[in-house]
């Protein structure tokens, strides 16, 4: 299965909004599709959401967030038809190949599974708010 990361454009956001929520609230739907067009069109500063595709097909999405000191992950979401695959983790250990400098990322402290994931590529904890674990890599 090849992988790939593809900045999105605004022909994309049909699809971000799918896999973020496509089985969700449609208030929060359109919620998310306002601040899906404001990452495409570059109005987030330093911020690059992507589309990840495996063998040509859109199976989930991606925004990374860098600075000159960090690479942060500030989303990364696979269409629950597709996870558990490798995907992920293929997704991940790219970014921290390529990074070449520390890479964070929040995990909700109710989200065991994908902690446990990023433990396994490497990741600690190194703080944490009310509802999330900040972890560092
Ligand atoms: C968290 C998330 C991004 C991980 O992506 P993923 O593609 O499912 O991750 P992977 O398939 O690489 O790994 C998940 C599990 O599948 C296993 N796996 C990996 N390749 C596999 C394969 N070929 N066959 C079967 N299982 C496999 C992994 O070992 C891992 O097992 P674990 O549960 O013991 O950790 C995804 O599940 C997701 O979008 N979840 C909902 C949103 C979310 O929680 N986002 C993170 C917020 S911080």
């Amino acid at each position: 299965m090849e992988i790939t990361i593809q900045p999105a454009t605004v022909e994309d956001v049909d699809h971000l909004v799918w896999v973020c929520c496509g089985t969700g609230e449609q208030q929060y739907a359109d919620g998310y599709r306002q601040d899906a067009l404001e990452q495409v069109r570059g109005e987030v500063a330093n911020s690059i959401t992507s589309v990840i595709r495996a063998d040509g097909t859109a199976v989930g999405r991606l925004r990374v967030v860098r600075t000159p000191e960090l690479v942060e992950i500030a989303g990364i979401q696979i269409h629950p038809t597709w996870q558990n695959r490798g995907i992920g983790t293929e997704v991940i250990t790219t970014i921290v190949r390529e990074a070449g400098r520390p890479v964070e990322l929040e995990v909700s402290k109710v989200n065991p599974n994908a902690e446990r994931l990023y433990r396994r590529l490497g990741f600690r904890r190194v703080g944490d708010t009310e509802h999330d674990y900040r972890m560092r890599r």
